[in-house]
């Protein structure tokens, strides 16, 4: 006799139908691990259009150097732990970083070369978004934003940096320092001696290096990618000549580049950046000088620092100062002065030849400095 098998659906214990569920109210089910991270988190919200011309090297220069700006935050808090900013210990301290501390000279010869390359990376950019006249409107405020960035960068952290190794070449850093801070009166107040008696100035000079400058850098690094998602990446100056891009934006269906593309170039790029530093400082490795003289002028600043140096063989410190602060006049008046809708190079003439000029000059006084003996300006 065949026995029959009940079925589920007539059995005791019948299968329910689990009742429809409304779409926007199903358990989502990401399919990577970036897609349980942008449902907690919402990361997407950083994610923004760009064009395809934008997954070029030139348009990830500003990337590349924020990578730099990644590496030197870690490194930094590595040689935190072992540096101290005692004027005492100061010199001593970098020894011990140098010879004692684990991956110490490897670590701060990534640090230093990568704060030299990062003024590198952040020039490039800023003549790339000349050169595309990416100044132009609606992109001023960021190109402000942009020249301050590059300010905070350059004097804020790499030339603070290079006065805590507290030797001869530091030791000269700092009297420049204050002679130029004298001359920006109650603006420079913050380095002179009698600003406070309390502490003296390389503690202070190190808390702006490790507190004050790296926060004014997050909050200009947060307010320039804010910008540059509201405006969108800038069109090329063909694309602006061909009347693609009204206002100087691009409509959306023009901004067809893959973003994970963008962010792996600029990680790949960040990787190659740290790779570059690593490799200089072990061909290159970072030296100390010898403790301190204050009767000597014997140095030259790092080379990065080169183009200002001459300014003050013929017109002393206060020459430097003159020199950056026109150079800086000239970033900030740029997008104000220039305002014809323009964005080629031949129909910029004068703006060209100016920037053109200018950039042919930084590099003809770093080349002079390069080739010349250090003279003595200050105590010497
Ligand atoms: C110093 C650190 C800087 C960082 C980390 C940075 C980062 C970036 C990034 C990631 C972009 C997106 C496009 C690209 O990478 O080219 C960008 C665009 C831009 N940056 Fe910077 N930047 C810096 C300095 C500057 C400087 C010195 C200027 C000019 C004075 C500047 C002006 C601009 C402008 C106007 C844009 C929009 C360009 C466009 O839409 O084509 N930035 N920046």
């Amino acid at each position: 006799m065949a026995v029959s098998v009940p079925s589920p659906k007539v059995g005791r214990h019948p299968v329910q139908t689990p009742p429809p569920v409304a779409a926007d109210q199903a358990p989502t089910a990401p399919a990577s691990l970036w897609g349980w991270l942008d449902d907690r988190l919402g990361l997407s919200a950083l994610r923004y259009h760009i064009p395809a011309h934008a997954n070029t090297i030139w348009y990830t220069l500003g990337g590349i150097t924020f990578m730099g700006i990644v590496v030197l935050v870690v490194t930094g808090a590595w040689l935190s732990q072992y540096y101290n900013p005692d004027p005492i210990a100061a010199r001593e301290s970098v020894l011990y970083i140098q010879n004692v501390a684990p991956l110490g000279d490897i670590l701060r010869g990534i640090h230093v070369w990568t704060a030299y390359l990062v003024v590198i990376t952040a020039a490039l950019h800023l003549i790339r978004v000349f050169v595309t006249a990416s100044y132009k409107v609606p992109r001023e405020v960021n190109w402000l934003v942009g020249a301050a960035l590059l300010g905070m960068l350059y004097f804020g952290a790499v030339f603070s940096g290079t006065m805590l190794r507290w030797d001869q070449e530091a030791y000269e850093a700092m009297a420049h320092n204050m002679e130029l801070a004298s001359f920006l009166g109650a603006v420079g107040g913050f380095f002179s001696h009698t600003f406070t008696t309390s502490v003296s100035m390389l503690p202070r000079l190190y808390g702006l290096h490790v507190s004050i400058v790296p926060l004014l850098l997050v909050l200009l690094l947060i307010a320039h990618f804010f910008l540059i998602k509201h405006h969108g990446i800038s069109p090329t100056p063909a694309q602006a000549e061909r009347g693609e891009a009204p206002g100087g934006r691009l409509p959306r269906a023009k901004e067809t580049g893959h973003y994970p593309t963008h962010l792996r170039m600029m990680v790949g790029y960040g990787l190659a950046l740290l790779g570059l530093a690593g490799m200089l400082s072990v061909v290159f490795p970072q030296e100390i000088g010898p403790a301190a003289d204050p009767t000597m002028e014997v140095t030259k600043p790092p080379f990065v620092f080169y183009w200002v140096y001459p300014f003050e063989d013929w017109f002393g410190v206060r020459g430097m100062l003159y020199a950056i602060l026109g150079l800086w006049a000239f970033l900030a008046a740029l997008p104000f002065v220039d305002r014809t809708p323009y964005r080629g190079l031949r129909q910029r003439p004068v703006v060209v030849a100016v920037g053109l000029a200018l950039l042919v000059a930084v590099l003809a006084l770093s080349v002079m400095t390069a080739v010349k003996p250090p003279v003595a300006h200050i105590g010497g």
